[in-house]
């Protein structure tokens, strides 16, 4: 008996022995794995291989407990058909509710063999519905323990067939949990480093990509796409607090449910993003049934985590990610999100900030475009670094052709003088006068203003150089000063007209008197005829003063131009023929309506021809062109005569007193033929100009209001 009884307890001493052997040949193999990088997957398979190696379970499955949530989920299953092991992983038992086995040995730490859960007292019904539906019959349940902790449990079975485990084998079973809890808890800790630093790469790829866009739409979207990665999330929302309304607005979406961005407003307090907005405050609700504060806003959220955006103290808006399972986040999850949050909070503050800045530097910008005046600046080294609209339109310049080109490339030497002069002399000038003639030799008057450009400590970093272009503003003056003198002058005359006429007449009936009464000796009649003579140019003379200061108001008709040009041209043909000097009449033909006073306007182009004559002693040629012109402004339309004469033409000096009566560079001349011009044609409310230089010849330029109206009227008549 006792050697029968020693010759079994050898064989399961050996027995044993072989087992333990076995166990610690895995539990090595195991242990071995985990000294490379390998993920927990990997260990947990290994380990339900190795036990089924060693126990001939057929089916193991690894539970690990989530402590803050009182969940129990099944993470690892071996054996199970498909359909069963689906089930397994997605439903995890609540360690609160749910009363079995798993949750059980998960609360209390110890060991459970039920060896048939039919005849067990210790099944509750959801023992035997999970056994009925996984058609399991008996399990051994062992706790996994870091030191007092439960991490989880192994269950194993051998599904139909219940097990026989003998104590021996339920405590090898034990121990091996023992070894395998620390492994499990090893790898989880290093997935969970792996799982961490992942996260903080995808939030520094992400800094990085939203860090280098200002547009704050796509910025939003690529926060909330990547929020959705990163946390797992079944949607994503990102809100903006609108100031004014104290709503929340859509700013973002992303995932599943989309709501009407536009439309939909959540009010501050409202909900649990409006609650997160109101409070500042994070909210992670494992499940919304349970949240008072949850409002339905998607269908099928089950559980939410919202934290706000704040920035210097103030909330700017919420982002909320929702699950359709329930307990989807941890407080990993919201510490992550935090840290997003307060990125996400930064960049919408610069982007704003940005914002703001480009629409200043916008203001300014318009400002300069639309000013009336021309606005360069020229850096240090004396190129062109900007110029605004009128400065294209004032020297014909494009932008793209002149930025960068040295200053003394583009503008005349006047401009670059002044220019030179700020940047080596730090020397500004103000409303400086320069004149630039044109390719047509039309004469533009600029007022030139500089001035030194610094930056804000205070350095020079360039000029800036403002141009006004005086030309029509320096036409008024003259004309003012033209018309000042002329009425002043025509008042003059008038008066002094009129005090010679009368003795004239009674001098020049003396005179013819004498002639007759007289015995004329050839030096008395030469006396005489000087006399006379001289007489006559005083009429002459008293006739022009007259005209001129008080000449008839024009009777104004629509009338030919040209034909009154040709009538004017015949009525000198033999003057200027013995003068040597041709005509060139180069008008269009059908010349637009003018309303005009013939003979006023005859007046106007005799004393042009005549003075061209005049100036031409050498004889030449006249020519007369005409051209048409709309103002840009007013769309006003104007005829336009050019006399021009290729004689010497009138210097800088005389230029600007040829209008002035009596002004003339003539032995015999009166000095009044342009005076009158110019009045008859400020009573026609045409006007005249002078374009000339010594040496080039002259043209004098009219300018008639073109009247597209069947305007024919006869004002007046009065001689
Ligand atoms: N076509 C011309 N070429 C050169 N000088 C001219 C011309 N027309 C007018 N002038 C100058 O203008 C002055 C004034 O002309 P005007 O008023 O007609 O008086 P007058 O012909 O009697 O001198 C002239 O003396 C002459 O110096
Ligand atoms: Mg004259």
């Amino acid at each position: 008996m006792p050697r029968k009884q020693e010759g079994r307890g050898l064989a399961s001493y050996t027995a044993e022995l072989k087992t333990k052997d076995k166990l610690l040949a895995s539990i090595h193999k195991i242990s071995s794995l985990l000294t490379r990088t390998i993920s927990l997957d990997k260990i947990l398979t290994s380990i339900v291989k190795e036990t089924s190696l060693v126990f001939g379970f057929t089916r193991l499955a690894i539970f690990l407990a989530d402590k803050d949530r009182c969940l129990l989920e099944c993470r690892y299953i071996h054996g199970f058909n498909p359909e069963d092991s689906e089930r397994a992983l997605r439903f995890p038992y609540r360690l609160d509710d749910h009363d079995c086995v798993e949750t059980r040995v998960a609360k209390v730490g110890k060991t459970v063999f039920v060896k048939d859960y039919q005849n067990d007292p210790r099944a509750t019904s959801i023992d035997l519905k999970v056994s009925r539906i996984m058609h399991r019959v008996s399990t051994i349940a062992v706790p996994l323990k870091i030191k007092k902790d439960i991490i989880g449990l192994i269950t194993a079975d051998k599904d139909d067939i219940k097990l026989k485990l003998t104590r021996k084998d339920i405590d090898a079973f034990s121990t091996f949990a023992n070894q395998a809890s620390i492994i499990i808890e090893n790898a989880r800790l290093q997935e969970q480093n792996q799982k961490k630093i992942k996260q903080l790469l995808t939030l520094q790829t992400i800094s990085k990509k939203t860090s280098s866009t200002f547009n704050l739409e796509k910025l939003l979207n690529a926060i909330s796409a990547s929020a959705l990665k990163i946390t797992k999330a079944s949607s994503c929302t990102l809100f903006l607090l609108e100031e004014e309304s104290k709503q929340l607005k859509i700013a973002s979406q992303n995932g599943y449910g989309h709501l009407d961005a536009e439309n939909f407003r959540l009010k501050v307090g409202e909900g649990i993003v409006g609650w997160v907005a109101q409070s500042g405050m994070p909210l992670l609700v494992s499940d919304v049934r349970q949240e008072p504060r949850y409002l339905e806003i998607i269908e099928g959220v089950a559980s939410q985590l919202a934290v706000p955006l704040i920035s210097e103290k103030r909330v700017l808006g919420v982002l909320n990610i929702d699950s359709r399972n329930r307990a989807a986040f941890s407080e990993d999850d919201l510490k992550l999100l935090l840290i997003f949050a307060g990125h996400t909070a930064s960049l919408i503050k610069n982007v704003r900030l940005y914002g703001q800045v480009i629409t200043e530097r916008n203001f300014r910008e318009d400002i300069l475009e639309s000013s009336p005046n021309s606005v360069v600046s020229i850096n240090l080294k004396k190129e062109i670094s900007s110029i605004n609209r009128r400065t294209e339109e004032l020297f014909h310049l494009k932008r793209g052709q002149v930025l960068g080109r040295k200053a003394a490339e583009v503008f005349e030497a006047d401009i670059t003088q002044i220019i030179n002069l700020a940047l080596d002399h730090h020397a500004v000038v103000d409303s400086q006068e320069i004149k630039k003639i044109g390719n047509d030799g039309s004469v533009t008057t600029l007022g030139i203003t500089s001035s030194l450009l610094k930056n804000h400590q205070r350095n020079l970093i360039g000029a800036m150089v403002i141009i006004r272009d005086l030309t029509e503003e320096k036409k008024t003056e003259e004309l003012i000063r033209r018309m000042d003198r002329l009425s002043s002058l025509g008042q003059l005359s008038a008066g002094i007209a009129h005090e010679i006429r009368n003795p004239l007449t009674s001098i020049n009936f003396n005179v013819q008197l004498l002639a007759k009464k007289l015995v004329m000796t050839e030096a008395t009649r030469n006396l005489i005829d000087d006399t006379q003579e001289g007489i006559d140019r005083i009429r002459i003379l008293v006739k022009g003063m007259l005209d001129f200061s008080k000449p008839s108001r024009p009777c104004l008709k629509s009338d030919s131009i040209l034909r009154v040009l040709q009538d004017s041209i015949a009525l000198l043909d033999s003057q200027l023929k013995k003068n040597s000097v041709a005509v060139a009449l180069e008008v269009q033909e059908a010349l637009p309506e003018v309303i005009f006073d013939a003979h006023q306007i005859q007046q106007v182009f005799v004393n042009l021809l005549l003075n061209g004559m005049e100036a031409m002693a050498e004889g030449g040629r006249i020519s007369i062109a005409s051209r048409l012109e709309q103002d840009a402004r007013t769309q006003s339309e104007y005829l336009l005569l050019h006399f021009t004469d290729d004689g010497p033409g009138i210097s800088r000096e005389n230029l600007s007193k040829v209008f002035n009566p009596f002004f003339t560079t003539k032995a015999d001349g009166t000095g009044l033929g342009l005076s009158i011009v110019h009045k008859i044609l400020e009573q026609h409310n045409a006007s005249v100009d002078v374009c000339s230089a010594e040496g080039k010849g002259t043209t004098f330029i009219l300018r008639f209001p073109i009247h597209r109206t069947e305007e024919k009227r006869c004002i007046d008549t009065e001689s």
